[in-house]
């Protein structure tokens, strides 16, 4: 097991290319508008630039198929850790979260936070060549990214506030934000949280827990070799996928794609038809220091900031990292969460609810014991466990 652990982790970081096990369909190749505009409704593509030189797309549908049908009120959408916007279209119209909130009658903006692969720019840096582009944590892109979209988001449509949904790291990133500059409380009128990551330490993912056991040597490798984005090889995915998966076609297909080997998946929610599409547009990128802060938060069972080691002092006049305060976070936020979620384990969910206080609004169990992390994105019964209920609590506020 050791040595299988080693091997693992260092090929982990080897650079490879596309996923070769990824079968061709049309929708894998359509970007994102594209796909939105296909399915009839309007879509835009919106660049902006951070203060730290990242440029960022933004997608857009600013309204369902029924241009009558406005409320003038915005949804903002964030996806999690090795994806992008496409995850709130790829389902299409009848599933996808983007095309039903926009059905609804709202303003839908998704974010792309830096590094993925619709936001893989700089005004300087040269993602690939400048270790310097992916020496960023979503702390980072809670702290930056967020605030700068959302600011734009605001100015273009002249408002004042908005609905946040995220799952994943769309989450964490989101009480990054609040934690750190309160006065965008002010700017979410209320935060919906698919699968809420915080606190880690009783999540069950098996690739995870490899990588978080790994992750003191591979701060160090990453000293050595240099801060980097975070693409495993095709020789290392295709060895989780024999240990870790079974070996019907399905699951082999989704064992090799570094996301689902992460996440795990549900086989009754996944609907086949979709997979060609889905496995073009994920994973979509990040940066290893990303993964690396994750595996710390599962070593660590505290939600605190990137822990640089020795280098804590200088970073943080402290050997430990500063924790996110959550009690600065007052939008109210409502939980999602599931039994069979291998991220998003229970006890950590409701340690988080304890911790957001009276902004910890309200928390929806997933009755469905087989639904996964992924499945709040990809699940064939996602709108009826999850967003139908999001839709009503949006109207509430
Ligand atoms: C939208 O409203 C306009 C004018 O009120 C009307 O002509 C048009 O048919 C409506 N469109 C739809 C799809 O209901
Ligand atoms: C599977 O996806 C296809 C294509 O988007 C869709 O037409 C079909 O209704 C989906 N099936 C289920 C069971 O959701
Ligand atoms: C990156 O941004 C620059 C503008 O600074 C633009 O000219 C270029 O096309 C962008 N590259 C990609 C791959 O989007
Ligand atoms: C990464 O950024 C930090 C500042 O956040 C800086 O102190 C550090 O030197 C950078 N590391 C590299 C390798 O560029
Ligand atoms: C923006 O909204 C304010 C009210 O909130 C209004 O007074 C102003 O005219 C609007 N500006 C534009 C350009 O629509």
């Amino acid at each position: 097991m050791n040595l299988l652990v080693v091997f693992l982790s260092f090929t982990l970081l080897a650079v490879s290319s596309a996923n070769p096990l990824a079968k061709h369909d049309e929708d894998a190749d359509l970007t994102v508008p594209e796909l939105i505009t296909k399915y009839g409704y309007p879509a835009e593509e919106h660049h902006v630039i951070t203060e730290d030189g990242y440029i960022l797309t933004l997608h857009r549908i600013p309204h369902g198929k029924n241009p009558n049908k406005s409320l003038g009120k915005i949804a903002f959408l964030q996806h999690g850790v090795l994806s992008s916007s496409a995850d709130w279209i790829i389902t299409g119209p009848s599933h996808g979260l983007g095309y039903i909130l926009a059905d609804e009658g709202y303003d839908v903006w998704m974010g792309n936070a830096r590094g993925n692969k619709l936001s893989r720019n700089h005004t300087s840096l040269n993602p690939d060549k400048d270790s310097q582009f992916w020496n960023f944590s979503w702390h980072q892109i809670g702290l930056i990214d967020l605030p700068t979209m959302i600011d734009y988001v605001l100015e273009v449509t002249n408002q004042t506030e908005l609905y946040y949904i995220g799952h994943s790291q769309g989450t964490t990133t989101f009480y990054v934000m609040t934690s750190m500059l309160p006065e965008y409380n002010a700017k979410i009128k209320a935060q919906f949280s698919l699968a809420p990551i915080a606190y880690m330490n009783h999540m069950t993912s098996p690739l995870l827990h490899i990588i978080a056991f790994w992750t003191g040597p591979l701060d160090l490798l990453l000293q050595l070799i240099g801060i980097n984005e975070f693409l495993p090889s095709n020789e290392f995915m295709a060895l989780v996928g024999d240990i870790l998966c079974g070996d019907d076609d399905i699951t082999q297909i989704l064992c090799s794609n570094v996301l689902f080997a992460i996440c795990g998946f549900s086989p009754s929610e996944m609907n086949a038809t979709i997979l060609p599409a889905l496995m073009g547009h994920t994973p979509a990128g990040a940066s290893v220091m990303q993964i690396i802060h994750y595996g710390q938060e599962v070593i660590s069972g505290g939600f605190r900031q990137y822990d640089f080691g020795l280098g804590n002092w200088d970073h943080y006049h402290s050997w430990t990292p500063p924790l996110y305060d959550l009690s600065q976070i007052t939008t109210p936020v409502y939980l999602f969460y599931s039994h069979n979620d291998w991220l998003a384990a229970e006890q950590d969910v409701l340690r988080l609810c304890k911790g957001l206080g009276n902004a910890c609004a309200g928390k929806f169990i997933v009755s469905d014991n087989g639904f996964n992390h992924l499945d709040y994105m990809f699940g064939i019964h996602a709108p009826e466990y999850v967003y139908n209920r999001v839709i009503s609590l949006m109207a509430r506020h």
